[in-house]
């Protein structure tokens, strides 16, 4: 590879990541999950390694991660599935109920403040804090709403966005 078509690829890799694909974050939701696809089922991985597996993957679109509560065994035996079709990604799809489940979606933003974290957005179905709005910005989907809440120096984590 001449260094000329290096560099035109080390152009187009970092068009990639800065441009038309945005960032990759999460959104977590405890408790609840969506119908999908899942194409990969791992036992015994941490959270933090169930969800990372699902970002080193290009075609996982969601991890759910779910355990079972043994107080007799020192070592949670944990579930994690892989997901390449996710409902999450429909919005008018509604989450359901699950216990000991954290339900990982993954998102693209354009934003390049997405923070150093396993997810950069904890959501809570049905609920909303009501006042306090320092932004108003209009957007035509979430995925513009969070990553304008993340550009916003002003907005101090907490977004809400209504269809
Ligand atoms: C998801 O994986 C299944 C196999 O488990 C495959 O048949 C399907 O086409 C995949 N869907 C997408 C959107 O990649
Ligand atoms: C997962 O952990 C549980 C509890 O420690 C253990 O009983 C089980 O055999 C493990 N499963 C695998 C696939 O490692």
């Amino acid at each position: 590879m001449t260094r000329h078509t290096l560099a035109i690829s080390l152009i187009l890799v970092l068009a990639n990541i800065y441009g038309s694909l945005g960032r990759i974050a999460f959104e977590k939701l405890t408790d609840f999950d969506y119908r999908g696809n899942t194409y990969y089922t791992v036992k015994n991985l941490s959270l933090y390694e169930c969800q990372g597996w699902c970002r080193e993957e290009p075609d996982c679109q969601a991890a759910a991660f779910s355990f079972v509560v043994n107080p007799l065994i020192p070592v949670q035996e944990t579930l994690c599935q892989l997901q390449n079709e996710t409902s999450a990604n429909n919005p008018s799809a509604v989450p359901q109920r699950s216990v000991n489940m954290y339900y990982m979606t993954k998102l693209q933003l354009r934003s390049e403040n997405v923070c150093l974290r396993p997810w950069a957005f904890e959501r809570v179905p049905n609920k909303m804090i009501r006042g306090l709005d320092n932004a108003l910005i209009y957007t035509s989907t979430k995925e513009a709403c969070l990553a304008a809440c993340l550009n916003e120096v002003s907005v101090f984590g907490r977004v809400h966005f209504t269809r």
